[in-house]
């Protein structure tokens, strides 16, 4: 069969059109999303970086970096691997496709209207849920599309078993359904304007029971998934304990519903409340390690391809972002501890040693291996390049959190040193000045994370026009037939 002949097979047997389209549109968001994030970066330090204009104004693209780098980038890395993971490991063609072209085109359009409309300061101002009402009623029609595309795949799999990959994208799938709807009943007042449909604190409990579980699912569970299938591919090792998976999937769906409250220390939430989700986040470390060392134990007996292997690197420095920022989660979560990180830059420091350590580190991975075969490459056009943005990314992450950890506990103590006479030795304008270079240093690592991820689209729109060359993804197996390199229960069980 020629080279050709074997990528139009695939072509016909997996639905590879929308995964293509979300990947390269997920490179793009990247860039775009980060992009913004560096803006923002830097007009902490030069405030008239907002060209004394309201659409630039911080107030207003601040939200815009987060819908874009969570939800435009994160999105599209999440729907075109679910449906690459669905496709493979159940031996299908996706189901029903023109349902998933429209999930493509919704999703991007949603997008769009984030950058539109958010600049223009039209938001609900609901953190991680600021899109105003018609929007978020494009992006419900887009999820149940999603749903039915998606378990549609899955009950129509030519493979009796369900790989744990899947289990953790349709708990994720299925998670955020019930919070966008419920997060986000509000009344329409205007094309533009709405209004939460709670108040006072239940509003306040909704929005982080909606905010944490995002966190939770749209920023986890979702991400397992990915680390579940590309994480063996790459390493061409079993995973490590397939029912150490089962298990840590279970505990954390169920912990996380509770923890939400830890984001309310403090506040005029019942106190109960308080200490409940301070529990239940300490409890959640459990299940989280459970994933982070199922992980990278994938990898005993292949630790000498780290070497050489910038995907697998990828794949494992986020494998332990993802280990060291939710031990510091559930540290932060402790309500005396909490008394000193909230409201500090320490917040901005987790956040982003999940965000970039965890998250984006195991999307680039994922991509990297993903994109190649996606387009009937052996790899990408340029593999040094992938070397490069890996060290990129990882010192621009190092300087982030470092610099941010720092400034953040600084700011804590200051905020809250007296003299002997019990009155304020700082004023907060003295905070201020002092946080000054550590967001310069964050700034720093930020315009690397940022230079990685533009030598990806380049790397990628390279690899798009490259020559066609043989397509290493071996042909569909017979019906029955597992994914090559993955391993269920079965074979657990057969030892
Ligand atoms: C065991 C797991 C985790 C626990 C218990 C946890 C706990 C916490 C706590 C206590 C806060 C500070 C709340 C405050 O003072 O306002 C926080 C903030 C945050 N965490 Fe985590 N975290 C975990 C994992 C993660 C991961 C893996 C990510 C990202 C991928 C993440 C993203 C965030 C975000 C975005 C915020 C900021 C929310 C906001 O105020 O806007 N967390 N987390
Ligand atoms: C080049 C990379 C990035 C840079 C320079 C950057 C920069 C920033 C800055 C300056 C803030 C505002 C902090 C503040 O108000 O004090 C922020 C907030 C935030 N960013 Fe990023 N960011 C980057 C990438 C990402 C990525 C990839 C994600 C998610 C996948 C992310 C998620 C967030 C979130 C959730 C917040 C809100 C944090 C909070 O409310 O505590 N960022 N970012």
């Amino acid at each position: 069969m020629g080279t050709s002949d074997v990528v139009g097979k695939q072509a016909e047997v997996f639905n590879y059109g929308v995964v293509r389209q979300f990947a390269v549109m997920s490179v793009v968001w990247a860039v775009v999303g980060m992009g913004v994030g560096v803006l923002i970066a830097l007009q902490l330090i030069w405030p008239e970086l907002n060209f004394e204009t309201p659409w630039f104004t911080y107030g207003r693209i601040r939200p815009l970096h987060t819908n874009l780098v969570i939800f435009a980038f994160g999105g599209s890395a999440l729907f075109a691997t679910s449906y690459y993971v669905a496709q493979r490991t159940c031996q299908t063609r996706l189901f029903a496709g023109k349902l998933a072209s429209f999930t493509f085109w919704g999703w991007q359009t949603a997008m769009v209207g984030a950058l539109l409309t958010l600049p223009q300061g039209f938001t609900s101002s609901k953190e991680y849920a600021e899109l105003e009402w018609p929007i978020d009623l494009l992006i419900l029609a887009v999820w149940v599309c999603y749903i039915i595309v998606f378990f549609g795949t899955l009950v129509k799999r030519r493979v009796s078993h369900i790989y744990v990959a899947n289990w953790f994208f349709g708990a994720f799938i299925i998670v955020i359904a019930v919070l966008h709807i419920f997060n986000n009943m509000e009344l329409p007042v205007s094309l533009w304007k709405s209004y939460s449909a709670y108040s006072g604190v239940q509003d306040a409990m909704v929005q982080w029971w909606y905010g944490h579980n995002a966190v939770g699912f749209f920023l986890t569970t979702s991400f397992l998934g990915m680390m579940y299938y590309f994480v063996p591919k790459q390493a061409e090792r079993p995973i490590y304990s397939y029912r150490l998976s089962i298990v840590h999937f279970w505990a954390l769906a169920f912990t996380y519903m509770w923890a939400g409250s830890h984001h309310l220390h403090y506040t005029s939430l019942p106190d109960w409340t308080q200490s409940l989700g301070m529990a239940f986040s300490l409890i959640l470390l459990a299940p989280s390690w459970g994933g982070m060392i199922n992980g990278i134990m994938t990898l005993s007996g292949a630790w000498n391809r780290l070497r050489t292997d910038p995907i697998l690197k990828f794949l494992v420095v986020a494998v332990s972002f993802y280990g060291m920022s939710t031990f510091e989660g559930s540290m932060m979560a402790i309500r005396t501890v909490n008394a000193l990180s909230h409201y500090t830059d320490w917040t901005v420091g987790h956040v982003h040693s999940g965000a970039l350590g965890w998250v984006a580190m195991v999307t680039f991975g994922s991509l990297y291996y993903m994109i190649p075969r996606l387009y009937g490459r052996i790899s990408m056009a340029k593999p040094q390049w992938v070397e490069l943005h890996f060290w990129l990314a990882t010192l621009g992450v190092v300087l982030y959190i470092s610099a941010m950890w720092i400034s953040g506990v600084m700011q804590g103590l200051m905020w809250r040193a007296t003299g002997e006479d019990g009155m304020l030795i700082y004023s907060f304008v003295e905070g201020v000045k002092a946080t000054y270079p550590f967001y310069a240093i964050r700034a720093l690592g930020g315009v690397m994370f940022l230079s990685g991820a533009v030598l990806m689209l380049i790397n990628t729109l390279m690899t798009i026009k490259g020559q066609q060359r043989v397509n290493p993804v071996v042909p569909l197996k017979n019906p029955g037939a597992r994914e090559p390199g993955l391993v269920g229960p079965a074979e657990v069980a057969a030892g």
